[in-house]
């Protein structure tokens, strides 16, 4: 039995580029005792992955060159040497770009996909669900009647951190690129406004639509978007940082107005969600009984084969995906 794999076989100089990526096929070796083979349904795409990519320091070592990519899958056990698992379980793992894995079962679990999509299991109620729930609840802290604002707000992760706002009983602005993903955001996600930065007029658009300030600020962009929010918010606000997709395949654009910390009493605080594996289970399932009840609304774009994995993964950190970026493997 063959499996295709991606590799990553070089390090991206400046922007990623397809080169850096290589599909090969390869051979499967007979399962040894304690081992299980799944064959993954969906690849999980997330910005996480460019950082990997690089050689540069960061919280997690970079992925080998030559090897398999790190990624977040779910898919079905196929054949099964090990004691806790047994064909047909739908699972969940980090068992990267290919489709067939085989795992001791390190860091998989079983999922039900009778009331939650198997899909949503890497976006709305897997890891992009608990960082937006660990930012919201332990970070930004929002209180009933608060004004909350997120960057990538029709992505994976803004998208759920909205609508737990609105659910806080908070007033959610969402921030992002473009007309369509603006009208998503208010229409189908029920933000209360979403400013679109391509406009070009940020800082005033958002003045318009947060007149009051911003109280909480979830920031998955950086550069030009944080410069924009820091001086709009409110005395003693929270700045739960998460990402700066802005910055990772390009020019850094520097933070200004760092006095405002102090004039504004603010909280700024990054957070890697993978450090806090203590609240994942309440996340999970208060995510995905908000799925179940169709109360938590989520989005995807799927790209169609392992094939097309880098392109997808070029154009998620290019903003051409909207909501949660996934590769269908079968
Ligand atoms: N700290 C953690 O533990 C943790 C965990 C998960 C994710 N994250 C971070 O959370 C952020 C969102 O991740 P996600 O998986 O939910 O991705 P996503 O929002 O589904 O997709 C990325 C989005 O970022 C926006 N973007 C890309 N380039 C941009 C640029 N130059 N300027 C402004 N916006 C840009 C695009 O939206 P627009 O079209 O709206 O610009 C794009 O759709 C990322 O920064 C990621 O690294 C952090």
């Amino acid at each position: 039995m063959m499996n295709r794999q991606v590799l990553l076989v070089s390090r991206p100089k400046a922007e990623a580029t397809l080169d850096n990526f290589k599909l090969v096929e390869t051979p499967l070796a007979p399962l040894n005792d304690g081992e299980l083979r799944v064959r993954n349904h969906y690849l999980s795409l997330d910005p996480y992955m460019r950082g990997r990519m690089s050689e540069a320091k960061s919280y997690a070592p970079p992925q080998s060159l030559n090897e398999v990519m790190i990624g977040g899958t779910v898919g079905e056990v196929i054949e099964s040497r090990h004691a806790k698992f047994k064909i047909g379980d739908k699972v969940v793992g980090m068992l990267g770009w290919q489709e067939i894995g085989t795992s001791d079962g390190t860091g998989l679990y079983t999922v039900d996909a009778s009331h939650v999509p198997l899909s949503a299991y890497l976006g709305a109620v897997g890891m992009p669900g608990v960082t937006a729930w660990y930012g919201l609840n332990r970070i930004i802290e929002p209180k009933a009647g608060e004004t909350i604002a997120v960057s990538a707000a029709s992505g994976a992760v803004g998208s759920v951190l909205g609508q737990l706002a609105k659910a806080a009983g908070c007033r959610a602005i969402g921030i992002a690129g473009g007309e369509d993903k603006c009208r998503y955001v208010v229409e189908t996600l029920g933000f209360d406004a979403c400013v679109d930065y391509k406009a070009g007029k940020l800082y005033d658009d958002l003045k318009a639509a947060a007149p009051e300030g911003i109280d909480g600020y979830f920031e998955n962009v950086g550069g030009e978007v944080l410069n924009a929010v820091l001086p709009r918010m409110n005395a003693h606000g929270r700045m739960a940082m998460c990402g700066m997709i802005a910055g990772y395949d390009g020019e850094v654009v520097p933070m200004q107005g760092a006095s405002l910390l102090v004039r504004s009493r603010l909280k700024m605080q990054g957070f890697i969600v993978a450090e806090h594996m203590e609240v994942w289970p309440q996340a999970l399932k208060e995510l995905g009984e908000r799925v179940a009840s169709k109360k938590l609304h989520f989005r995807e774009s799927i790209a169609d084969g392992l094939e097309n994995a880098p392109e997808a993964f070029l154009g998620l950190l290019r903003g051409k995906n909207f909501g949660k970026q996934l590769v269908k493997l079968i």
